[in-house]
């Protein structure tokens, strides 16, 4: 007999889903906190299964099923999105239980059976239902949250939300509900994860969030794919969407940089003082100590960048490169941006960060650069800089 169980989380449906203790990086995300993999079965009617979980997770997830059910008896399988690290075990649950149906939005039927060479997921669209004799699924589409094949699963008697990886957020762990774990560590966790999964789509959260009444859509629970789920009505993570999404750019600014001899090192730190003096409030990230996406979360609700660089063969330093395409795929709104680096012969590096700046939507002010070392003269350009930056930052 195994140990993994199901949890029950409401009458008549079971957590199935898997702890990974060990992820640190989640596509280029660094999740510091480890993950769950959320799946669920549906009792009390036809045997449903809402998603599954990341492949090495497989008899972890079987184990956890067979503690309610017989896994072979799962009747129905909903597809909410078609990333891998839900979707990976669905050609071996399909073999193994031979359900009567695979749900899938039809983006994500295509993905899936793109990705599995074989067609196996029924096309659900928005307002659809199905009756699992006991309970009721209905479908929502939620295109770009955060692909364009994701919905959502809503059994509307109970009102209870699979909300796949929207609410979602990166936190291994035994709490099963948000109401057991710190706020702080949820407020910061659901933070990082919007900025690094859903930031890019901002406004069509805002857009399902002010539509999902107009739909009948008012859970009470919120079962999200990873981490805790929010039950008794908690409705925080809604609210902080809410605010995650439509930022006001404040006076924090994000400093990245890097450094080769130290040059650019003191040139991000005098851009810090000028920041401080005026008024903003700098988060100096040097990229040997801080991940790309701690910075991406650093960004939200941030009203000023600044980049530095030294110049490396002609181009700009590796990390700084790495941070600065990373961040542009998020696309961050709003900002004031600067650039400036140090260099010994070529010097292309600032231009190159201020070009990338300019290429992301930033307001770019006229950036500092140096040969080889900073003296106070330069520092003080730095520093006026920084003021620079917080002082053209809107509102
Ligand atoms: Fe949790 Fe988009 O996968």
């Amino acid at each position: 007999m195994s140990v993994f169980k199901a949890v029950e989380v409401f009458k008549d449906i079971w957590w199935v889903g898997a702890v990974d203790w060990a992820i640190r990086d989640f596509h280029g995300y660094a999740t510091h906190r480890g993950t769950t993999y959320n799946a669920f079965l549906i009792t009390g009617g036809k045997l449903t299964l809402i998603d599954t979980v990341k492949a090495p997770f497989k008899e972890e997830m079987l184990s956890r099923i067979a503690s309610v059910a017989d896994p072979k008896d799962i009747d129905i399988i909903v597809s909410n999105h078609a990333e891998m690290d839900h979707s990976a075990l669905l050609p071996d649950m399909v073999e193994l239980c031979r359900p009567a149906a695979v749900y899938a939005s039809k983006m994500g039927a295509r993905a899936l059976a793109e990705h599995f060479h074989g067609d196996f997921a029924t096309v659900v669209k928005s307002g659809d239902r199905v009756d699992l004799g006991g309970h009721t699924l209905s479908f929502f589409e939620t295109r770009m949250l955060h692909w364009p094949d994701s919905m959502v699963t809503y059994l509307a008697g109970e009102q209870v939300l699979f909300s796949q990886d929207a609410f979602g957020m990166h936190l291994a762990g035994y709490e099963r509900f948000a109401d057991q774990v710190p706020e702080h560590l949820l407020k910061q966790e659901s933070l990082k994860y919007f900025a690094n999964i859903l930031n890019p789509y901002a406004p069509q959260v805002k857009g399902l969030l002010d539509k999902l009444p107009s739909l009948g859509v008012a859970p009470k629970l919120i079962l999200p794919d990873h981490g805790p789920a929010w039950r008794d009505g908690d409705d925080r993570i809604v609210q902080w969407y809410r605010d995650f999404a439509t930022p006001t750019p404040s006076r924090k600014v994000v400093i990245a940089f890097d450094t080769m001899w130290g040059s650019t090192d003191k040139m991000a730190r005098a851009a810090a003082e000028g920041v401080s003096a005026a008024g903003g409030e700098p988060r100096v990230m040097p990229l040997k100590a801080c991940h790309r996406s701690d910075v991406a979360t650093e960004l939200m609700g941030a009203g000023g960048f600044m980049v530095g660089s030294p110049t490396l063969n002609n181009h700009l330093y590796p990390t700084v490169a790495d941070c600065l395409t990373y961040v542009k795929g998020l696309r961050f709104t709003g900002l004031t941006a600067a650039a400036f680096g140090s260099y010994g012969w070529g010097g292309e590096a600032v231009k190159q960060v201020g070009d990338a700046l300019t290429d992301m939507g930033c307001t770019v002010v006229e950036p500092v650069s140096v040969r080889f070392a900073p003296d106070q003269d330069v520092l003080s350009q730095c520093a006026a800089l920084g003021r620079a930056v917080v002082e053209r930052i809107p509102g």
